[in-house]
């Protein structure tokens, strides 16, 4: 892998001019950001875009655009072989086919790994920006975002494989430390009772969902809610103060017929970007990558760049509100597909919402929706969303387990989608396409197929 990176570290070496391509999430984000500010710092003329996923028509304008070199960073495997015409470098993750001999496309996949948890987007851009200079290894932090962006840190409730030589380099870069605390969201910013309400991994019985309840459970404890007149969050609180609520909600779901393995699972690794300020939504990797999605997904991918590049000010006050609007469009769309219906099939199950949510966080619903105790979690579950110019989005999520027995939601979704014309792909646990509207019965049928036959195999 370093010696591919370094190829392609003289790919950017050689050009006068570059253009960034980079997808509309956290770790798109980070990884733009990061190829971003290399070609800054190198003094290169540079550009940069974000797109929802790469087709023909982007693929048509691109050529067209005549640009010396473009650099794809975290999407791009599945074009590697069919576009001659354009002279690229890519640094990706998904799942792609084994072209290992193409020298211009960065990707675990393609030296073994499993790009859905070792390392991400951010990360392989990385190991390019690394190889152009050493100085560069400030930007880990930047990578440790878009990994716990992708949410790779789920698996084994910590980064592994790749991902950890990353995490060294940021610690020895000072940007980076990482710790053993709680793995709910919003450590810096959640007043207690509101990390508690919101959690979903594991849920806690009796508390996730319910504000009251969290507070009683807070105030039995013993624990202080308010310093003055403010919230305490997490992070102000004492060690043995953690302790103790940890320990009261291990005792909870002991009790309530969880297993030690669900248990273990509230305590886990955090990332703390050293940098940043205390109590806010950047110094906790995966609070900072929320916000990220809070821009990117709403058409707003500059907002979150400009953070990402370093602004304080103006831009990270409009992330900010944006992400008022994020979770207030969590909350509703959850609420719609619930509304809509969660239908069970044989193998897999599903929801529409229509115009309902849009389609760039129906995957994050849907995720939401999977490990929310509120549907099975022993079948896929499929989220559906319509996209404009007559097209629907499809976005799939499964389980680790369903993993272990085999499911590959990336070769399920992609193959599906392309035998009625739309595109798909992603990752073994979580995948996505674009279909022609209409059509959904036929590709449920047909993902159904394909994931009754992976499991059975
Ligand atoms: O496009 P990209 O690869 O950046 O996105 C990865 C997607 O996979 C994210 O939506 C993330 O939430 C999802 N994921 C997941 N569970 C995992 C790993 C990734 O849902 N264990
Ligand atoms: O869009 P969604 O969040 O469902 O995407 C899940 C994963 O599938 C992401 O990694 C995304 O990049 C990938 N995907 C893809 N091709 C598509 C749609 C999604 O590779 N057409
Ligand atoms: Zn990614």
């Amino acid at each position: 892998m370093l010696k591919r990176a370094k190829n392609l570290a003289d790919s950017v070496n050689r050009s006068k001019e570059i253009h960034i391509v980079t997808h509309i999430d956290a770790d798109g984000i980070t990884a733009g950001a990061i190829a971003s500010q290399t070609l800054k710092r190198m003094g290169k003329q540079h550009s940069i875009e974000f797109v929802k996923q790469l087709d023909k028509m982007v693929l048509e304008r691109l050529k067209n655009e005549n640009h010396e070199l473009v650099w794809f960073t975290d999407l791009g495997s599945s074009i590697s072989v069919n576009s001659p015409e354009i002279n690229k470098i890519i640094t990706d993750h998904h799942a792609c086919p084994d072209d290992s001999d193409l020298n211009f496309h960065l990707n675990p996949h393609l030296f073994g790994l499993d790009g859905s948890f070792q390392i991400s987007g951010a990360g392989v851009t990385y190991f390019v920006s690394k190889s152009i200079d050493q100085k560069n290894m400030d930007l880990a932090s930047l990578a440790i975002v878009g990994a716990c962006g992708d949410l790779q840190d789920r698996k084994h409730c910590r980064l592994v494989g790749v991902n950890r030589q990353i995490l060294e380099d940021g610690e020895k870069a000072g940007v980076v430390q990482y710790k053993t605390d709680i793995r709910y969201f919003g450590r810096e910013t959640r007043p207690i009772y509101k990390l508690l309400q919101y959690a979903s991994d594991p849920l806690i019985p009796g508390l996730s969902g319910r504000e009251s309840a969290c507070i009683a459970f807070l105030q039995e404890l013993g624990i202080k809610m308010k310093d003055g007149g403010t919230w305490r969050n997490w992070t102000h609180l004492s060690k043995d103060e953690r302790r103790t609520i940890i320990s009261g909600i291990a005792r909870l779901l002991l009790t309530k017929g969880f297993d030690h393995k669900m248990a273990k699972r509230l305590v886990g690794e955090v990332y703390i970007l050293d940098e940043e300020k205390e109590g806010t939504e950047l110094r906790d990797a995966k609070e900072f990558a929320t916000l990220l999605n809070s821009t990117a997904r709403y058409g707003q991918c500059d907002v979150g760049l400009n953070v990402c590049l370093g602004d304080r000010g103006a831009w990270l006050k409009k992330a900010r509100t944006l992400l008022q609007g994020h979770r207030h469009n969590l909350v509703e769309g959850l609420q719609f597909a619930k509304d809509a219906g969660i239908e069970k099939r044989e193998y897999l199950q599903f929801f529409h919402t229509g115009t309902g949510i849009r389609d760039t966080i129906v995957g994050i619903v849907a995720n939401m929706l999977l490990n929310s105790g509120e549907t099975s979690n022993d079948l896929p579950l499929i989220g559906f969303a319509d996209k404009d110019k007559g097209e629907v989005k499809a976005s799939a999520r499964g389980t680790q387990e369903l993993i272990d027995k085999g499911l590959d939601l990336s070769i399920a979704m992609k193959k599906s989608a392309e035998l009625l014309d739309g595109v798909g792909g992603g990752h073994n646990i979580a995948a996505g396409a674009t279909i022609p509207k209409g059509k959904e019965e036929e590709f449920l049928d047909l993902l159904e197929k394909e994931i009754k036959t992976q499991l059975s195999s």
